[in-house]
């Protein structure tokens, strides 16, 4: 017994010892291959950021006439959050007199006097600092409570952004010089040289415009790339595309070409109004199909050429009745889910001090609600914690390589509680590690038990006998996110989930053509070397029946295996 007691020990220690590692800070961050790593350790730094703007007119950062800096950088931290990518406009750095003028004087100047006595409640120390004095005060909040930022330049001339022709879009625009902007970003760059917590610069958001041009842009943001890191060698330097940041197809043929190395990160944006109403008027499966493809074409290809890739924006009105984006966030899920992105949701913003004329303009894609008090749709915050843990990357080698199976439209996985019971959805976090076999047969690891198929409406079951047709699972459709098999009498079935979050099998639904959603029997296998964070709470009993059944099954498997290889 001896040696068998030590082992646990040991791994005790080493929990220990890691949870300790992973709590401290991890700046700052370099890259390799398309993984963000920490650099002094080498282990994966997943970016699961939202989007906080201080771009809007006012030049401060949204929400704090309505709480305190320090309870909404807590609160980012307590909902999951490692990271935030704070918007600024190019003004700030450009225009002295802007960038001295007072927050107070900012607010005044626009008419928000009801905006300054919120401030008075609730963060008096900022209202009298200047804007940039403001914006590294925030910084410095973020900072005290271990949130990572990503300077954003979101725009030149301050106020709501982005369309083609407001004069922000693209270099040599009315507002936007390139070479006073490679020069005030770099001016950015050195002011935030030595805050640790400053781990990447967004040089430009969303070029778009009519004075597009791919040799432009290789000029432009590698001279931009190049004053950052000068002044700056601690940060990432992340690059958007062309049309919106939505193509950086132009790199398949020529990369961009630094004189450093290990920095450099691309970005790329992703809503549902990116493909018009295409979501709510389409087969759901038809524009999965075809809209992933084309992002993979457009930018997914940088992680095969060993780039990070960071979804810098994406998001859905919360209030939940938006067709076209529910649906398109069933596919974009599991599209983040299964390539293991960094990502930034827009946007934490609950409401704005004044946008596009309107004073306290709420924002129904926040994930805070008016007040910055409460979680506007805790359901959908639900659905992206998954994703805030890294389920792979260098250091992430808790368990060997498997997979989840992961239902995007609960934002859950599957697993079981014991043998016997029905497979559930549960936290991906305690998920079961299964591994698919190149006869398509899904089996929990480590054991003979795969998954199968009993009937319609009937609930998926583990089961020993794995040869027979309903054990034999497809990826079908054209978002290939229906796990297809055949019962006994040839009936095609899908899997599913019923209303107690059980994993069912079902009829297969809305497989192309149908306007319907078929997003319930939406899966997907993510690779994943995670161990479970929790063990899967099971009672006594049912544990010691699983161990003596396995025991069992392995010992007459085995003994099969002897009499088949002597026979
Ligand atoms: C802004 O403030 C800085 C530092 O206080 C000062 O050097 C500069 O002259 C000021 N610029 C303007 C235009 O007021
Ligand atoms: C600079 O900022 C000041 C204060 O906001 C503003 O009055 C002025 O018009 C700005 N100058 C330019 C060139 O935008
Ligand atoms: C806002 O405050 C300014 C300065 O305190 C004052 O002059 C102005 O009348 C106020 N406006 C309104 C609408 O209350
Ligand atoms: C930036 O900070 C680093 C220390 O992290 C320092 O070595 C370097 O000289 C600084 N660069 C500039 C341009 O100030
Ligand atoms: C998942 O892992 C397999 C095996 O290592 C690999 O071939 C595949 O490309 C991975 N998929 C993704 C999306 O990373």
């Amino acid at each position: 017994m001896e040696p068998r007691m030590r082992k646990p020990f040991i791994l005790v220690i080493l929990y220990i010892v890691f949870s300790i590692v992973k709590t401290s800070t991890s700046q700052p961050l370099s890259t390799n291959s398309r993984w963000i790593v920490d650099e002094e350790s080498g282990r994966r730094v997943k970016l699961a950021c939202l989007n906080w703007p201080s771009h809007l007119e006012a030049v401060v950062a949204e929400g704090l006439s309505k709480q305190p800096l320090d309870v909404i950088s807590k609160r980012i931290g307590s909902m999951g959050f490692n990271c935030v990518r704070l918007t600024w406009p190019l003004f700030l750095a450009t225009n002295d007199s802007l960038a001295n003028t007072t927050v107070r004087q900012s607010l005044l100047g626009l008419g928000l006097n009801e905006t300054v006595a919120g401030f008075r409640n609730n963060n008096p120390s900022l209202l009298d600092l200047s804007l940039i004095g403001a914006y590294q005060a925030v910084v410095s909040g973020l900072g005290a409570n271990n949130v990572m930022v990503i300077l954003d330049n979101h725009i030149s001339k301050p106020g709501w952004c982005c369309s083609a022709f407001d004069g922000n879009g693209f270099f040599r625009d009315e507002y936007f010089s390139p070479d006073l902007w490679v020069k005030r970003l770099t001016r950015i760059a050195t002011i935030f040289n030595g805050s640790s917590n400053v781990v990447g610069m967004s040089l430009r958001n969303e070029l778009r415009g009519p004075k597009q041009s791919v040799s432009a842009w290789y000029r432009y943001m590698q001279a931009g790339a190049e004053g950052v890191h000068s002044a700056n060698p601690n940060v990432l330097v992340i690059l958007s595309g062309l049309n919106f940041d939505k193509d950086l197809s132009f790199l398949k043929k020529q990369p961009v070409s630094l004189t450093f190395a290990g920095k450099l990160v691309f970005e790329v944006h992703w809503y549902s109004f990116s493909d018009g109403g295409a979501w709510a008027t389409g087969n759901p499966n038809q524009v999965c199909g075809t809209v992933v493809g084309n992002k993979m074409r457009e930018t997914g290809f940088l992680l095969d050429q060993g780039w990070p890739l960071f979804v810098s924006e994406f998001g859905v009105d919360m209030r939940g009745d938006n067709v076209n984006d529910n649906r398109y966030f069933n596919c974009f899920l599991g599209w983040i889910a299964e390539y293991d992105l960094d990502w930034a949701l827009w946007t934490l913003t609950g409401s704005y001090y004044l946008r596009e004329g309107a004073i306290g303009k709420d924002e129904t894609y926040g994930l805070l609600n008016w007040n910055w008090c409460d979680i506007r749709n805790p359901t959908f915050l639900d659905r992206i914690t998954p994703l805030q843990s890294p389920f792979q990357g260098p250091g992430v080698t808790d368990l060997s390589g498997h997979y989840v199976i992961f239902h995007p439209f609960t934002g859950l996985c599957v697993q079981r509680k014991s043998l016997y019971e029905p497979l559930k959805l549960g936290p991906c976090s305690m998920s079961e590690a299964w591994s698919y076999t190149p006869q398509k047969i899904l089996v929990i690891k480590g054991t003979y038990f795969c998954l199968q198929a009993d009937g319609v409406g009937k609930p998926a079951r583990l089961s020993i006998l794995c040869t027979g047709s309903n054990s034999k699972w497809e990826m079908i459709s054209d978002s290939k996110m229906h796990f297809s098999t055949k019962l006994a009498y040839g009936t095609q079935v899908c899997l599913d989930i019923d209303s107690g979050n059980n994993v069912v099998t079902n009829l297969c639904k809305c497989l192309s053509r149908d306007m319907c959603d078929p997003a319930s029997q939406w899966y997907k296998l993510v690779n994943s070397t995670r161990s479970p964070t929790t063990p899967i709470s099971r009672n006594p009993f049912s544990l010691i029946l699983d161990l003596a059944v396995n025991y069992l099954v392995e010992s007459l498997g085995g003994w099969f295996q002897k009499w088949y290889d002597a026979k």
